[in-house]
Parts: C-alpha cells; sequence; structure tokens
C-alpha cells in the first residue's frame, strides 16, 4: 500500500530519533483502520462511515422494524454507525422504537455487550454510536453507568472540547492506537464537563432531513445547533411508507434506496451533497442495510477513495411488503405462505399502530 506523507514523516524520524526517545513517541501503529491502510491518517471528519437507523429495531415481521440482522451481525457486515432510541422502562434504558409496546430491543446495556465483544475481537475498528435521547432524556450520569458496567466507557473518545470542525478531529489510526476506537453522539443532555465522552451531537454533526416518504433526500441542513460549515453531516437515507397517516418503514423500495445510483439512491444522494459542499457525508444512516447486496459499503469506498471489496455479508430478509423473494427455491410454499400472512400482518399492525399511537411515527 502507498505510503502517506504523515507515515514517511514517522518513518523518517524514527530512524533520526535515539531509539530510547522512539520508544516513548511511537507507541504502536496500526497499520490497518477500518479496513484500509489509507484511513489510517485520515482524520475522523474525513471519513465516510454506514450507519444502521435504528439498529436495534429488528425483525422480520414486526411493521416497526429498520433492521433484519442484529448488531453484531451488521458490524461483521461493516456497519460502523449505530444509531438507538432509548426509552425508560422504570428507571432501566431500554432500546424501543417510539413505545417499548411496539418493538423492545432490550435493554442498552445488553446492546452494548455485543458491541463491546465485537469491538475487543476487532482491535482495528472505530465505530460511532448514535443516541437518540429525546424521548426520556436521560442524564449523562446514567449512562455513564450502563457504558462502566459494560467496559466501553474506557474505549470512548473524549473529545478535546465540546465540539470540534471536522477538520479537527484526530485520525482513525490515533483513535485506534489511543484505545479510544468508540465515538459516542448524545442528541440532547451532552454535559462536557460530567461525562466528556458523551459528545453533544447538533453542536457537532448536522443532520438533512428524515421520515422522507418521497425520493427527494436533498442535502439541506435540516437540523444542528452548531455552525454547519465546519460541522461533520450526516444524511437519513431511508424512506418511509404512510399508512393512515403512521409512517412505517419502506422495505419494499429498501433494494433502489440503498443503491449506489439510480433515482432516489445513496450514491446519488451523496453524489449531490458532495457536489453542494465539496466534502462528502460522514455518516449515512439507512435501514435494511443488507438490502442492495453491499450497495451502501460501495457508496463509501467510493466516497473513501478506497477499493471496495463485495463480501459475504447478510441475505436480505424480505417481509410481506416486498413482492421479491431472494430465497432458494427449496421450501418456497411455505415461504409464499409467510410473505403474505406477513404482509397482512404488517397492514394491521399499522393500522392498530395508527389507533394506539395517534399521530407517533414509527420511524
Ligand atoms: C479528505 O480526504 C481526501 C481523500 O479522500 C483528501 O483528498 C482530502 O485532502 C482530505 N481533506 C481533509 C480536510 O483532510
Ligand atoms: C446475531 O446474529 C447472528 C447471525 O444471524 C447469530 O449467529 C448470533 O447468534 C446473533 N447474536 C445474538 C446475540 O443474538
Ligand atoms: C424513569 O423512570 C423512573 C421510574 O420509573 C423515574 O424515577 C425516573 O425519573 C424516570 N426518568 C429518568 C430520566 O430516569
Ligand atoms: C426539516 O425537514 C422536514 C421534512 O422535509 C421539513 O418539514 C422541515 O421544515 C425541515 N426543517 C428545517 C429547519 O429545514
Amino acid at each position: 500500500m502507498r505510503l502517506s506523507v504523515g507515515r514517511l514523516t514517522r518513518a523518517v524520524v524514527a530512524l533520526l530519533l535515539p531509539t530510547a526517545l522512539v520508544h516513548a513517541t511511537a507507541v504502536r501503529r496500526a497499520s490497518t483502520c477500518n479496513g484500509h491502510s489509507e484511513l489510517c491518517d485520515r482524520s475522523f471528519g474525513n471519513v465516510t462511515f454506514v450507519g444502521a437507523h435504528d439498529s436495534y429495531a429488528v425483525s422480520s415481521i414486526n411493521p416497526a422494524a429498520n433492521q433484519d440482522v442484529n448488531v453484531t451481525q451488521q458490524l461483521e457486515d461493516g456497519i460502523r454507525m449505530l444509531q438507538m432510541q432509548t426509552h425508560n422502562e422504570s428507571g432501566t434504558i431500554q432500546l424501543c422504537h417510539t413505545s417499548c409496546l411496539l418493538l423492545n430491543g432490550g435493554t442498552l446495556q445488553t446492546y452494548l455487550q455485543s458491541v463491546k465483544s465485537w469491538m475487543d475481537s476487532n482491535p482495528n475498528e472505530v465505530v460511532s454510536l448514535l443516541i437518540v435521547n429525546s424521548y426520556d432524556n436521560f442524564s449523562p450520569a446514567q449512562y455513564d453507568t450502563v457504558f462502566k458496567a459494560v467496559g466501553l466507557d474506557t474505549l470512548a473518545y473524549s473529545p478535546t472540547s465540546a465540539s470540534l470542525t471536522y477538520t479537527n478531529w484526530p485520525t482513525l489510526g490515533d483513535l485506534i492506537d489511543n484505545g479510544k476506537r468508540l465515538v459516542v453522539f448524545l442528541t440532547t443532555q451532552a454535559d462536557y464537563t460530567s461525562v466528556p465522552y458523551l459528545i453533544d451531537e447538533f453542536s457537532n454533526v448536522w443532520e438533512t432531513a428524515y421520515d422522507l416518504t418521497t425520493t427527494t433526500f436533498d442535502c439541506n441542513v435540516n437540523r444542528t445547533s452548531g455552525n454547519s460549515q465546519e460541522q461533520m453531516y450526516l444524511i437519513n437515507h431511508f424512506l418511509d411508507d404512510e399508512y393512515l397517516g403512521v409512517l412505517v418503514p419502506d422495505k419494499s423500495d429498501a433494494d433502489k434506496t440503498n443503491a449506489a445510483s439510480g433515482t432516489g439512491s445513496l450514491g446519488a444522494q451523496v453524489t449531490e451533497c458532495a457536489a453542494q459542499y465539496s466534502r462528502n457525508p460522514n455518516f449515512m444512516l439507512v435501514d435494511f442495510y443488507e438490502y442492495g447486496g453491499g450497495s451502501v459499503f460501495e457508496v463509501a469506498a467510493t466516497a473513501n477513495g478506497v477499493t471496495y471489496t463485495p463480501s459475504n455479508i447478510a441475505t436480505p430478509v424480505s417481509s410481506g411488503a416486498s413482492s421479491t423473494s431472494t430465497s432458494s427455491s427449496s421450501s418456497n410454499a411455505g415461504a409464499i405462505g409467510f410473505h403474505v400472512t406477513t404482509m397482512h400482518l404488517s397492514a394491521v399492525a399499522a393500522v392498530a399502530g395508527g389507533l394506539l399511537f395517534g399521530a407517533l411515527n414509527i420511524v
């Protein structure tokens, strides 16, 4: 792989410095960062990551699900931002979708244990969490207790100040070498003075619009509390369907939505945003990421200027809303019956959800 100027400089410095000093300054250097040597010297703020929207909302029959496979599989396949919603269940931080009656993805602690195990087995990977805290507004101290219980607090990166411009983030190599490979964003209640690793999202990252039901993904700044020109940014690239006024994730179009090119595709939105701002999005949140057969990871690789190598990611799990089955011909009589059932179940549940939750959207 090619040597960057930064690496070359370090190599030259290492040759010139006395051995003792070299040992003091040049600690272990990761040679591969998030799968690519080119990314080790790249600022975190200049890398594009694929994120799983509502990463804990996993089910093939619940219409409130946004993903088909669990967080371990998501990480295994290349997801590097995990977005989640927290809800208060008798004082426990629970991962639910809109309401715990609708979709309960378990406790934050159990979920984070999976993240911790995976990160321990994959020491050259930088992972981000995006915690949507606006439902019940837990305090940083409450999160800190859970992170400590799991042992993720020591892996979490504390920035040098409460907000950083996109150019001021450390390189992936630095995060890995310093053992601070977990970057945690909190939408509300972040307090740099009490828990510095729980980073305030909107003073560090701006977002495009979300909850779209048409493919008109644009790149306008929709939510921020800082100077968007200096912040990293996140695109919400997932589509919803509307049933009787209730929004539910649109799985039937996921192939097209996640695609590398075409109308309404992830690739098209990235191209548009890159043209508008002269830089790529940092985070791309998607639903049912495995739809498209890896296209979301291809889009990220292209944005990062690295080679995309297709791998065997999870097979799309089809539910009722999708008419095409990707499964092989074995046991397909049962599969067809199942699809019809889940389609009806989805519709019934959407209606029930509408009645139960009124104007609340399941996204
Ligand atoms: C970001 O990375 C690209 C390579 O994809 C590089 O050309 C560019 O100079 C970098 N910009 C910054 C601000 O680091
Ligand atoms: C996650 O999914 C994988 C693949 O389907 C499975 O092997 C693993 O047991 C699951 N892990 C948990 C904790 O459910
Ligand atoms: C969560 O629920 C518990 C009791 O069910 C309550 O004491 C607490 O104030 C609630 N809110 C937070 C942020 O913990
Ligand atoms: C954010 O996007 C939504 C959906 O397109 C739109 O209704 C809202 O007005 C936007 N808000 C801002 C501040 O741009």
